[in-house]
């Protein structure tokens, strides 16, 4: 319908039609980028569960491609993993190809109806056409179910510092951490998780991987856990940690020993951002740790008011690990590839704010599709205050108050948003860990999501709304203090350059 054009995002990926969830198989394979999905092809909300699979040149721009996996009488397809088994360690290739190998977990539903307990176990496919068919491998379950209802979404790494294959697994309030050297026969070798961090509902979606700290030559391994309920400001949410890894046993570093369940290390503090996980098979060259997480939470995500598809997946970005003064953390940023979407540049000088000041609207650019960015300089202990919004009083508000260090995003008057009351009735904030004497912003805005990235990416903040008519304006607010806005630029994106 009409209605459900006008919230398609303009590039950030869709499924043309039908439910999805959490990324999943993410690998990257001569020149392609390979994203599957939790997909449900027949209906808009969540039910038996495929891998629909789409795949991109740049991470940016997403061609759809036929569904991989299908349910089958062992079960629907949860989430998991691929990667690329260049040595054929599988044996799975008989002449000359490169398998790619995927792990997912097999959720028998009908198991479940039944009362039992062990109904979701872990399974392997494999491509020999670099992803585009699967053949389900003959002896699945590889891992079967030890008794706990909660055991799922395996993400399988090369692990080239201890020469062997990683999976870790989200196993109901922990990550179980297993190795192997042909990716069929696994051996747990730790657990970790239990008395640490967040709690308040189920552990899922974990990635685990090595990190170059930048600016040095330390070495660092993150766990990237999701979990929910449980998310900052309410439902899904993504922490993560930061160690060691001997090749068997994950060690939080010292500031994270006895993280409390209160904490500051989420990869994105907005409400929409869940079951983030990162590429396999990046080219040394490149080096990155490149991510993607599914655009919605748990607590609304099958009530969001489009019918023809359901959700989104943000736009990927490049994960980095910082040292700062007291401890470790992850920034992200935007893939360097949204850049070569980036139409003519449009500059405003500073703006001071001691009144309600529009700083952009449609007469200067479609803000439809583009980046933003500003400074604010002298920032401490100032309240600042921006909104997007639309010629028939739709707004999303957000910023800092420098009384609480945090920043917000205000969805209540953004547009629809009776359709589920968890959607706009509370103000997500995050708390500002950085110690800069500016801000710098950089925003990410399509049809129906901004995502915003302060402190070059040390605090991320991702949400959607559903706006009556397209954003027209973006506004700077007056607040108890002046302050002002520098190095404004606005990026329109253009996609049809070709
Ligand atoms: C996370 C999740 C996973 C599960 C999948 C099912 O959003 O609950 O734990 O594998 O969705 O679709």
């Amino acid at each position: 319908t009409n209605k459900d054009a006008m919230y398609r995002p303009n590039f950030h990926f869709t499924p043309k039609a039908h439910w999805m969830n959490d990324p999943n198989g993410l690998f990257y394979l001569n020149g392609t980028y390979h994203l599957f999905f939790q997909y449900y092809p027949e209906g808009n909300v969540w039910g038996p569960m495929h891998w629909g699979h789409a795949t991109s040149k740049d991470m940016v721009t997403w061609e759809e491609q036929p569904i991989a996996l299908f349910p089958d009488e062992k079960g629907y397809i949860f989430s998991g993993s691929a990667v690329v088994d260049i040595n054929n360690t599988s044996g799975f290739a008989k002449n000359g190809e490169t398998p790619v190998v995927a792990m997912f977990t097999y959720h028998d539903a009908i198991k479940e109806k039944e009362g039992a307990v062990d109904y979701q176990s872990q399974a392997l496919a494999y491509s020999l056409d670099e992803g585009k068919t699967w053949t389900k491998y003959k002896n699945n379950p590889v891992i079967k179910n030890p008794g706990i209802k909660d055991f799922r979404d395996p993400k399988m790494f090369r692990d080239e510092i201890h020469n062997q294959w990683v999976m870790v697994l989200a196993v109901l309030d922990r990550t179980y951490i297993y190795t192997s050297s042909n990716l069929i026969d696994w051996s747990k070798q730790s657990e970790f998780g239990l008395g640490i961090g967040k709690h308040d509902g189920v552990w899922e979606c974990p990635d685990f991987f090595p990190m170059q700290v930048e600016g040095s030559n330390d070495i660092k391994w993150v766990l990237i856990q999701s979990l929910n309920p449980g998310g900052y400001n309410g439902g899904s949410g993504t922490p993560y940690f930061i160690g060691d890894f001997d090749g068997k046993t994950f060690t939080p570093i010292e500031q994270m020993k006895n993280l409390p369940e209160d904490h500051t290390y989420w990869i994105d503090y907005g409400k929409d951002n869940y079951a983030g996980v990162t590429w396999s098979n990046i080219p040394d060259e490149d080096g990155r740790k490149l991510f993607i997480g599914w655009m919605s939470n748990w607590l609304y995500a099958q009530e969001v008011p489009t019918e023809t598809w359901r959700n989104a997946m943000t736009v990927a970005r490049s994960l980095h690990l910082k040292k700062t003064e007291d401890t470790y953390r992850i920034f992200s940023k935007p893939v360097k590839e949204l850049d070569d979407y980036k139409d003519t540049k449009i500059e405003k000088s500073s703006v001071v704010v001691d009144k309600n000041v529009s700083i952009v609207d449609t007469t200067d650019a479609s803000l439809e599709k583009a980046v933003i960015k500003f400074k604010i300089p002298d920032f401490e202990e100032k309240d600042v205050a921006f909104s997007f919004s639309n010629t028939v009083g739709d707004s999303i508000i957000f910023g800092y108050k420098a009384k609480t260090h945090r920043f917000y995003i205000d969805r209540s008057k953004a547009g629809k948003i009776d359709f589920n009351k968890d959607f706009g009735n509370h103000v997500s904030t995050g708390p500002r860990t950085s110690k800069e004497t500016y801000l710098a912003v950089t925003i990410v805005l399509d049809k129906t999501s901004m995502e915003i990235f302060y402190d070059h990416g040390e605090t991320v903040m991702t949400e959607i709304f559903f706006f009556n008519k397209p954003v027209s304006n973006f506004n700077a607010l007056k607040t108890n203090s002046s302050y002002s806005v520098e190095d404004i630029t606005i990026n329109p994106l253009s996609f049809n350059k070709n």
